[in-house]
């Protein structure tokens, strides 16, 4: 049998969040449709944060009420403390499939630039989010951001990547996305960081999330398969960027992700036809064209 790699499909949260015309609801939805018909079982819809730092994440508590319940799929949204948390909360209907994603970096420039906080006041933040949602059996993913480059501190050591995806897995035993949140990582210093990340938490719980600004993305997605990693994000049609992060656009797109992923054998369970489909629908939304 062909190894299984997931996907962690990320459009529709950082693919648009970035994105400067407010899209309607409708047309998210749309792009979550089209995306849970493929075959992908999970997808990141939105988030919980503040109106005002992100306000293209504003309605996310209608789509969550909204979108289509296919079993087998779950859907992540991202929370930046308790008062998301209590939102997601009050937002998700019953018997939801969801998990939340809690976020730290591993700069304090990001840190502070992102979450108006220094490392450790995130994780006095986060800390409070995976408690609440340990109590009420909510499932907690982790990101770190800036695993490789910081827009604001330079080169990051991989001892100090490591150091925080120690933290977030005291915490909970989470899987954690290492976020090269700017493009910036080559083969080299991704698996540097990788060795480092691996002294400390194995390859099952550790997932890649490369935008791929620098085109090196599906490089480091190698490099990451041959360190033993099987998860990665990705966002269809190559949307993305953090707001926060300047000169970050593009995360890796999914389709390539599977294309790539199929060549090397690897099992996703993903339709790419439908897929191209979804990666269309989010190439028109981008541009404003949606009929
Ligand atoms: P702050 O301004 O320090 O927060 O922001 P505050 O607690 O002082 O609150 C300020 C106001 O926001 C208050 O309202 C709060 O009630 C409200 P006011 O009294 O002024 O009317 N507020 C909220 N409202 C709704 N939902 C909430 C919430 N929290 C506070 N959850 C905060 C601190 C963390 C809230 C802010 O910095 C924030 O929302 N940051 C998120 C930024 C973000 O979403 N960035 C993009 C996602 S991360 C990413 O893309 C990286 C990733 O892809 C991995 C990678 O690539 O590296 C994951
Ligand atoms: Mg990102």
């Amino acid at each position: 049998m062909a190894d299984r790699v997931r996907i962690y499909e990320v459009g529709p949260r950082d693919g648009l969040q970035n994105e400067a015309r407010a899209i309607p609801v409708a047309e998210k939805l749309a792009l979550i449709e089209a995306l849970a018909a493929t075959g992908l079982d999970r997808i990141e819809i939105g988030s919980f944060v503040s109106p005002k730092w992100v306000p293209q994440m504003a309605g996310t508590d209608e789509i969550v009420a909204a979108v289509p319940r296919v079993a087998g799929l779950r859907y992540g949204l991202l929370v930046p403390n308790v008062t998301g948390f209590e939102r997601y909360l009050a937002a998700v209907p019953e018997g939801f499939d969801g998990e939340i994603a809690v976020f730290v970096s591993a700069t304090e420039g990001f840190s502070r630039a992102n979450l108006n906080a220094s490392i450790d006041e995130s994780f006095e933040r986060v800390g409070d989010v995976v408690a609440r949602a340990v109590e009420v059996g909510v499932p907690v993913r982790g990101y770190v951001s800036c695993v490789v480059r910081c827009p604001f501190d330079g080169d990051v050591a991989p001892g100090q990547v490591a150091s925080v995806v120690e933290r977030l897995r005291e915490l909970a035993p989470m899987e954690v996305s290492l976020g090269d949140t700017i493009g910036a990582g080559v083969p080299e210093t991704v698996g540097a960081m990788l060795e480092a990340v691996l002294d400390v938490a194995p390859a099952e719980v550790l997932a890649g999330h490369f935008h791929d600004t620098g085109g090196r993305a599906l490089a480091n997605i190698e490099v990451s398969l041959e360190a033993g990693l099987r998860v990665f994000d990705a966002a269809v049609g190559g949307l993305g960027g953090c707001p926060y992060a300047p000169g970050a656009p593009g995360n890796v797109a999914t389709e390539a992700v599977v294309a790539r992923l199929a060549e090397l054998g690897f099992e996703t369970g993903v339709d790419e036809d439908l897929l191209a489909e979804a990666a269309a629908l989010a190439r028109r939304i981008k541009m404003g064209v949606v009929a």
